[in-house]
């Protein structure tokens, strides 16, 4: 049998998965009227029928434990110019009570914030966890969305917050079917 290969190092996994560009979103829960949340771009749809998506979420940070206990939790795309909430979030801005003093916040169905103006709201129903050394996968069921047709996204990659530029501008021909 041959012998196990190795893993590569973090070192050179995080230079690689650095060139992965990401719509970069919020993550939010409310618990004991209290509001969490945290910048993160490992978000990714599951699937349509159920409208399910997964976030992968540090264990160490506060919103994790917290997203758990609430149950629910809500991945706010962000508009490509809401990159101070983007910041914020990250914990670029300061004091952590102050993070939902930036953008106007609302909520949808579960109670957790929801971004006024974000491209797209995904409201969710926490459905099944993973745990995978450092983080968890949380698997959402999504109750209740909002988006704003045709907003560009804010994208993260190459170690820089970025927009988007259209490139295959002859594609769009309308039609949705594209997704
Ligand atoms: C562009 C960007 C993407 C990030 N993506 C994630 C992510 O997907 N998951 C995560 O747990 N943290 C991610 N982070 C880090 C968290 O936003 C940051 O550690 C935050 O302060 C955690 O907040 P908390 O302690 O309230 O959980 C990202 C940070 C940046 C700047």
């Amino acid at each position: 049998m041959a012998a196990p290969l190795p893993p590569v190092s973090a070192r050179d996994y995080i230079d690689a998965i650095a060139q992965h560009v990401s719509s970069v979103c919020v993550i939010t829960t409310e618990v004991d009227g209290q509001r969490f949340g945290l910048t993160a771009t490992a978000v990714s749809s599951v699937s349509a029928d159920p409208p399910r998506l997964l976030v992968c979420i540090n264990k160490s940070g506060l919103t994790h434990d917290k997203v758990l206990a609430a149950g629910h939790f809500c991945v706010n795309v962000l508009a490509e110019h809401q990159d101070v909430v983007a910041m914020v979030f990250a914990g670029m801005g300061g004091a952590r009570d102050d993070r939902f003093a930036t953008g106007e916040w609302t909520t949808l169905k579960t109670g957790a914030p929801a971004l006024v103006g974000a491209a797209a709201v995904f409201d969710c129903v926490l459905g099944e966890t993973s745990g995978q050394a450092t983080h968890t996968v949380l698997f959402g069921d999504v109750v209740a969305t909002s988006h704003v047709k045709g907003q560009d996204t804010l994208l993260y990659g190459v170690r820089r917050f970025r927009q988007m530029r259209k490139v295959f501008a002859g594609l769009d021909d309308g039609a949705d079917d594209y997704l």
